[in-house]
């Protein structure tokens, strides 16, 4: 297992589209083990294998709360079958874009299937805090970004933001790395 560097906006390759995996094998949970320590040591909640560089699609998770036991979750090739039309209402982070939170709405309910660490499919309905970061993550998978969702004006702040520190010297504001999503209450 290794911790891998995370990719930050405005790198290109968040915008790849990733490939199927097709059979999850050693190597592919090789690579889900280098992504949950790389996730767990930022600290996030997910973290999709593009934003360290490859483009599979596999996805890690982990929404257990402080002072509870891990509980890591494995995605592959997920795809959603369905979406409630229904949306629930988000603070959304990213290890991609740093320090840079935004309320984003998504569908409450979602049904995906996909195949686990064992490559056995399987299908769930989430909803909460599992159907927004699912989202996001698949997200992820085809180059989009959770500012895609936000208007045309927060969405290049952000960009604008992030390009200027990337081209800032070292020594630099360095951003801190946050979750991936906080709930939105009320
Ligand atoms: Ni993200």
């Amino acid at each position: 297992m290794a911790i891998r560097p995370i990719l930050c906006l405005p790198d290109p390759q968040l915008r790849a589209v990733s490939e199927k995996v097709g059979v999850v094998d050693d190597s592919v949970r090789a690579l889900m083990d280098d992504m949950l320590q790389t996730m767990y040591d930022a600290p996030g909640i997910g973290l999709a294998a593009i934003q360290i560089g490859v483009a599979k699609r596999v996805i890690v998770m982990d929404l257990s709360k402080k002072g509870e036991p891990p509980a890591p979750r494995f995605f592959v090739d997920p795809e959603i079958l369905e979406t409630s039309e229904e949306e629930s209402v988000y603070e959304e982070g990213c290890l991609s874009i740093p320090e840079y939170y935004e309320d984003v709405s998504r569908s409450a309910r979602i049904r995906v299937r996909y195949l686990d660490r064992e490559n056995i499919m399987r299908e769930i309905d989430a909803d909460g805090l599992l159907a927004t970061c699912l989202q996001h993550e698949i997200d992820h998978l085809e180059g989009r970004l959770f500012i895609d969702h936000l208007s045309r004006l927060k969405r290049e702040r952000a960009i604008k933001k992030f390009t200027k520190a990337a081209r800032s010297e070292p020594g630099a504001k360095k951003f801190e790395r946050a979750p991936e999503i906080r709930e939105k209450r009320g």
